[in-house]
């Protein structure tokens, strides 16, 4: 069984849109994919896409165990409801849908040092569930300093880093981008697994399958983390 966790260096830099074309590449290899978002926030539906690209109908309440309205970190929008987010039913539901499945993917919320509760941010989560993690990162300028910085608190963590994916949501590149994967592979002594071109409906799941053609899956599931 391999398991990982998708994180980002931001918000919005492409976490679910990648997760699934990764989700929906390994389910048309015929591999069974368990995914997880374990603390979604705002209106956002990204457990019901990662189930979609899954191609199982896993149980969202296994899948989401804590989502809340507002859109803000889960520390605040849990609060915001009189609520508190707890590590044992994440932790209860990841190992209920990691038991059959071949692979098992995370996505975090937002990036690395966003709360989850007092003194716990979401490198803590990952770090809890004993997973490695995968960085979506923008190919765009600003890029190389966002996913060093990620890079460094994640390793001050502890946490194992498999590699950095881009995803491009523009079609149109800028000059920096072609020198961007190499400037982080180089100062972030880390695997870049490629960039996830821009599809034209991040909704439709053929469609996701054939873009992560263009990542390098090989290293994501050939790995026994735990
Ligand atoms: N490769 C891509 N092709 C087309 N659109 C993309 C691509 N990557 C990201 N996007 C678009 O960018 C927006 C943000 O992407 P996404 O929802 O995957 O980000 P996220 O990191 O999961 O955000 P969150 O922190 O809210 O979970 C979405 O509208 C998505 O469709
Ligand atoms: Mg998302």
């Amino acid at each position: 069984m391999s398991a990982f966790f998708v994180t980002g260096t931001d918000t919005g830099v492409g976490k679910t849109v990648v997760s699934c074309a990764i989700a929906a590449a390994l389910c048309r290899r015929g591999m069974r994919v368990s995914v997880m978002k374990p603390c979604e926030t705002g209106e956002g539906d990204d457990a019901e896409q990662l189930i979609a690209a899954s191609g199982h109908p896993h149980n969202l309440k296994w899948v989401r165990p804590y989502a809340f309205r507002l859109p803000a970190s889960p520390e605040v929008a849990a609060a915001h409801e009189g609520k508190s987010i707890e590590l044992a039913p994440i932790v209860d539901a990841f190992h209920a849908l990691s038991r059959d499945a071949d692979v098992t993917l995370v996505e975090g919320a937002g990036g690395l040092l966003v709360p989850i509760a007092p003194s716990f941010l979401m490198a803590d989560l990952a770090r809890a569930l004993s997973l490695p993690i995968v960085i979506v990162a923008r190919p765009s300028l600003g890029t190389v300093n966002h996913t060093l910085l990620t890079i460094e608190a994640a390793r001050a963590r502890g946490l194992t880093i498999l590699g950095v994916v881009f995803s491009r949501r523009a079609h149109a590149a800028g000059p920096d981008e072609e020198t961007n994967p190499e400037a982080i592979r180089i100062h972030g002594q880390v695997q870049i697994l490629g960039t996830l071109p821009s599809v034209r409906e991040p909704g439709n799941i053929v469609e996701l399958a054939d873009a992560a053609a263009q990542l390098d899956l090989e290293k994501l599931i050939h790995r026994r983390p735990r």
